[in-house]
């Protein structure tokens, strides 16, 4: 049996996969077991900030693993690997954030944010928005608002509620004497890359203060110069304040790494034994985010990200209006692209499309194909994806597409 026989007989198969076995990656570009090549405008579900197998993480991977690879976060001992990632991160954090804690998975970092915050306010609601997802934790999906969540694994927690994303008085009407907290990503990742007023996330959280709830931001998918900036809320006009944020995906570029965030007023209540988990701020991943923030921050990735992230955004809209038939609208921010087409099956059709030309892009709900290069992607990659997009597109409106399966499930 091949590679991909064997994960189809012994797998859990909980998501639908492509007939592909990537072996191997470089930059933006990976290989399969056939040896062919493909633009990888994924980024592993946007997690490779650096691209593939990038050499200042391989060396902070072989440095930390010579020195030392686990020391229980959970108790006992400090770690210097830690403390260096703290000490860097902590100049960048949007104020009031001061306090971090790593962790595993972007999941169990909102999980574990929840849980504060039911703890901190003693209260026990959540308020979350429409489309929004936060993980696939039974607490995490159940504030994630969308219909596939919705419809699997209830009853969850009773008191939560959503609203739709950007309407404030439905957010004003929704916060109430019981709510702990608000949860709320900056732009909306897996419901489509959707992107709400610049003023909006300052309005909740002037909601929540007024009312004694909490704000918790989740930049598990903009953070870490996705959207062009080191957090997606540094654009936030005016500005916004958040009580917790949550990291994940491009923080440690590949290896699984997370982080929560939290202001002193929220830390300076925290109990030890309030959580815990055995692999997290392991050294290894603390090493590696390092690694990744000191080449973002000395290379200016936020604003090369911004200025790359223009170029294939008007890219997609001249796409966009050549293909009104497939494509209804593109939209996103930096390297956090997306285009709207008409309905899900031709997300289906155009994925298979663009694998055929060799280009890798993600899926995600609600009808929607998103595009996440590497924060180094070039502007020669981009064209190159545009002209393989383009063949694409042909080929989807000649109807000239054998499906095989599409990867429609998400991260
Ligand atoms: C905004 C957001 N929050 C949380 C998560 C969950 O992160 P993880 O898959 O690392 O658990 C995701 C994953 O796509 C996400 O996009």
């Amino acid at each position: 049996m091949n590679s991909i026989e064997i994960e189809q007989r012994y797998g859990i198969p909980f998501c639908k996969r492509q007939p592909l076995a990537i072996v191997r990656g470089a930059g933006n570009r990976v290989w399969d077991s056939e040896g062919r090549q493909y633009l990888d405008f994924s980024s592993g579900w946007g997690v490779t900030s650096l691209g593939h197998c990038h050499p200042r993480i391989q060396q902070a991977l072989t440095d930390q693993a010579a020195l030392l690879m686990q020391n229980p976060n959970s108790g006992f001992t400090y770690s210097p690997a830690r403390a260096e990632l703290m000490w860097k991160l902590a100049p960048h954090l949007p104020a009031p954030l001061s306090h971090m804690y790593f962790l595993n998975s972007g999941a169990e970092a909102n999980d574990a944010a929840i849980k504060m915050a039911r703890k901190l306010t003693g209260r026990t609601g959540i308020v979350s928005t429409l489309r929004s997802f936060h993980g696939r934790t039974l607490n995490t999906l159940s504030v994630s608002g969308s219909a596939e969540a919705a419809q699997l694994h209830k009853p969850w927690f009773p008191a939560n509620r959503f609203v739709p994303y950007d309407d404030l008085p439905a957010m004003d009407t929704a916060i109430g004497g019981q709510t702990a907290a608000v949860i709320v990503e900056p732009i909306q990742g897996e419901g489509g890359i959707r992107l709400p007023d610049p003023a909006y996330l300052s309005a909740v959280q002037k909601l929540c203060r007024a009312r004694g709830a909490l704000l918790i931001v989740d930049e598990i998918q903009t953070g870490i110069c996705r959207s062009g900036s080191l957090f997606a809320v540094d654009q936030c006009q005016p500005a916004v304040e958040p009580d917790m944020m949550t990291l994940g995906k491009g923080l440690a570029g590949g290896f699984p790494f997370a982080a929560l965030l939290m202001s002193s007023a929220c830390a300076s209540q925290v109990q030890p034994g309030d959580h815990g988990g055995t692999y997290c701020g392991n050294p290894l991943g603390c090493a590696v985010a390092t690694a990744v923030l000191d080449y973002l921050l000395e290379h200016e990735v936020a604003s090369r990200a911004a200025a790359m992230g223009t170029v294939l955004g008007n890219e997609l809209a001249k796409l966009a209006a050549g293909y009104p038939d497939i494509i209804v609208e593109q939209r996103g921010c930096g390297l956090l692209q997306a285009l709207q087409l008409q309905d899900e099956a031709l997300v289906e059709q155009l994925c298979q499309a663009c694998l055929q030309q060799g280009l890798m892009l993600i899926p995600t709900r609600n009808a929607v194909l998103r595009l996440l290069p590497s924060l180094l992607v070039s502007e020669a990659e981009i064209r190159e994806a545009m002209d393989k997009l383009s063949l694409a597109l042909a080929a989807v409106r000649a109807r000239e597409i054998t499906l095989d399966c599409c990867a429609s499930d998400i991260a």
